[in-house]
């Protein structure tokens, strides 16, 4: 299947209603147990830096289960940050959890300069050039810093892809069901991330693999 590529900021109100629901809390949880799985006795300390995180999902997650952390998150969407930024106060973790307005490449402007750990969920795909998240992981991360980035994979037919949306997302709304197929006609296949991998010089510091039926996860240290 060809890739087609989406709209890289989400800043419709319909759409971000939904990411601050609770729609996505599998794929949070998903993205969790990966950390768990390719870092099981990692006890992070130190700052994080989530790229594209949307309406903070992923860093009031990390915040929870590393107390000792620092996040930091950057996004286009102002009406995602929105969400975002009401999430992490009712939960009043703003100490702890900064979010930044930015759009990738640009540098936003009061980001730290580098992080000991840089995650991302889902963002790569949003990406109509997918260099620019391997090139901010590598301006972002520290000498061994921790990566984990975890994505959709793109199916192999429409069929295949259909068969994905009903079995991971039966019941969710019809709108988060049509934003799951476009993101999956959007994302990438194993043989592509393996290019830009390459590409970027992060092969030989990080892993590839299949981390879920319709996701890969690339994890690891990044080469001091
Ligand atoms: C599918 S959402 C994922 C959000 C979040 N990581 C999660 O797991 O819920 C992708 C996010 O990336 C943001 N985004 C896309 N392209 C971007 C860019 N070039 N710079 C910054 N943010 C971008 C979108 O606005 C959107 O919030």
């Amino acid at each position: 299947m060809k890739r087609v590529i989406e709209p890289e900021l989400m800043n419709d109100p319909e759409q971000a209603a939904a990411y601050a629901g609770s729609d996505l809390d599998r794929a949070y949880w998903l993205f969790m147990q990966c950390f768990k799985k390719y870092f099981p006795a990692m006890n992070p300390e130190g700052a994080i830096l989530d790229l594209g995180c949307g309406t903070a999902g992923i860093p009031l997650r990390l915040a929870r289960r590393f107390p000792a952390c620092e996040i930091y998150g950057v996004d286009g969407a102002p009406r995602m940050l929105a969400y975002a930024k009401q999430a992490v106060q009712r939960e009043g973790l703003e100490n702890r959890i900064h979010l930044v307005r930015g759009i990738l490449p640009h540098r936003p402007s009061i980001l730290r300069r580098h992080y000991e750990m840089i995650v991302s969920n889902s963002f790569l795909h949003h990406l109509a050039d997918p260099m620019v998240l391997w090139q901010a992981v590598r301006e972002y991360g520290l000498p061994d810093a921790t990566i984990l980035i975890v994505d959709l994979l793109r199916p192999e037919s429409e069929e295949r892809l259909q068969t994905v949306v009903n079995k991971y997302m039966p019941d969710a709304p019809a709108m988060l069901r049509q934003d799951m197929t476009h993101s999956l006609r959007a994302a990438f296949t194993l043989d592509e991330v393996t290019s830009q991998l390459h590409k970027a010089g992060l092969a030989e510091s990080l892993c590839l693999e299949k981390a879920t039926p319709f996701q890969f996860a690339v994890y690891g240290n990044l080469r001091a």
